[in-house]
């Protein structure tokens, strides 16, 4: 939603929640509370004056026991809450993705929700921003006051769905004896990106990269051969919400590429500085933001040796 302003909520910030958005038990109070010690940070957005919606991040992990046991090192966004009149217009989606961008400021990268059994409309938005099922359930048992002053008992049980919010990956520049830039992309997605991956463990970033490219384009990289272009971070091609942050390598082209079973199809892309990149919508942005820019200006060594005749069928 356009103009909708999250933050974390300020004791003025505060006053002014209470006066607009009046709840019987306080909660406002009680959450700015629990803010204190610095385990919590209580997120409200607000339009202009207006509070709409309201979220809670605890930084010490989930709320329920066995959630806790299985994933102690997830931050948990709870009591996510979007005011009645102001639902479907984006205000929690708002929430969700300043939630998100908390916790990958702190150098985190795993946001997790609790999602109860009886609330599919909830469960399907989640979902759609790419969180998981864990298949870890907790019971939680609380009582509130309802509109007409009844306390209620509520019994919930819910799953934990969990996001990755970072991945670090390798990727490679290839290019033909054009100076086009090798791009693959990956079956089931829509834009194209330069070959590569993640790192496994034990490996080092080269090795990676010598071993995706082989994997994807069947192409056999020399390690020696394989020089560093730059560290990046950008949004994810394919998953919302999530930021990558790849090692670019450059690599002679030592062979015609060949799509293998994972990559759908293979591109060769002109780096010419009459063609609009931005406004392709096929490209990944970390290309668009970052890697065609340093190969236009030339960075890298700009065109590199080429393996004569290679172009893909
Ligand atoms: C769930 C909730 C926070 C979503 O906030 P929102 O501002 O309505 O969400 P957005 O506008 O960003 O996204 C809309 C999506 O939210 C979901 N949604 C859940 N409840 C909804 C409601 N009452 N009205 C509209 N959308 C709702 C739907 O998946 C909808 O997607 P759709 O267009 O495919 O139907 C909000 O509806 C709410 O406060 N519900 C009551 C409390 C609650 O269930 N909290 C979640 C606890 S885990």
């Amino acid at each position: 939603m356009d103009g909708v302003d999250v933050r974390p909520c300020s004791a003025a910030d505060m006053e002014r929640l209470r006066v607009a958005w009046p709840t019987r038990d306080d909660v406002h109070r009680f959450h700015v509370g629990r803010t204190a010690d610095g385990s919590t940070t209580y997120l409200v957005a607000w339009d202009g004056d207006e509070p709409l919606g309201v979220g809670v991040l605890n930084w010490t992990g989930p709320v329920g026991a066995r959630a806790r046991a299985a994933h102690p090192d997830v931050v948990e966004l709870n009591h996510l809450q979007v005011r009645a009149g102001s639902r479907g217009r984006g205000v929690g989606s708002a929430l969700i993705g300043a939630a998100e961008q908390a916790v990958r400021d702190r150098g985190l990268d795993r946001l997790a929700v609790g999602i109860a059994d009886d609330n599919p409309d909830a469960e399907r938005l989640y979902r759609r921003l790419g969180y998981a099922a864990t298949g870890v359930w907790d019971v939680t048992e609380y009582a509130w006051t309802d509109d007409r002053g009844v306390r209620r008992e509520e019994r919930e049980r819910h799953q934990l769905l969990v996001k990755r919010l970072h991945l670090f990956v390798v990727s490679v520049t290839l290019r033909n004896t054009a100076g086009d830039l090798l791009l693959v992309r990956k079956r089931g997605t829509d834009r194209f990106m330069l070959p590569g991956g993640k790192v496994e463990p034990g490996e080092t970033h080269v090795a990676a990269a010598v071993r995706e490219v082989a994997e994807e384009v069947g192409l056999d990289l020399s390690p020696g051969s394989v020089g560093l272009l730059g560290r990046w971070s950008a949004g994810a091609a394919n998953e919302p919400g999530m930021v990558i942050t790849s090692d670019v390598f450059t690599a002679p082209l030592p062979g015609e590429p060949a799509a293998s079973a994972e990559i759908e199809e293979l591109r060769w892309l002109p780096i010419d500085p009459s063609i609009d990149h931005a406004a392709d919508p096929s490209l990944s942005p970390m290309l668009t933001e970052h890697v065609i820019a340093v190969l236009l200006a030339g960075q890298g060594g700009g065109r590199q040796p080429h393996h004569p005749g290679a172009n893909p069928a």
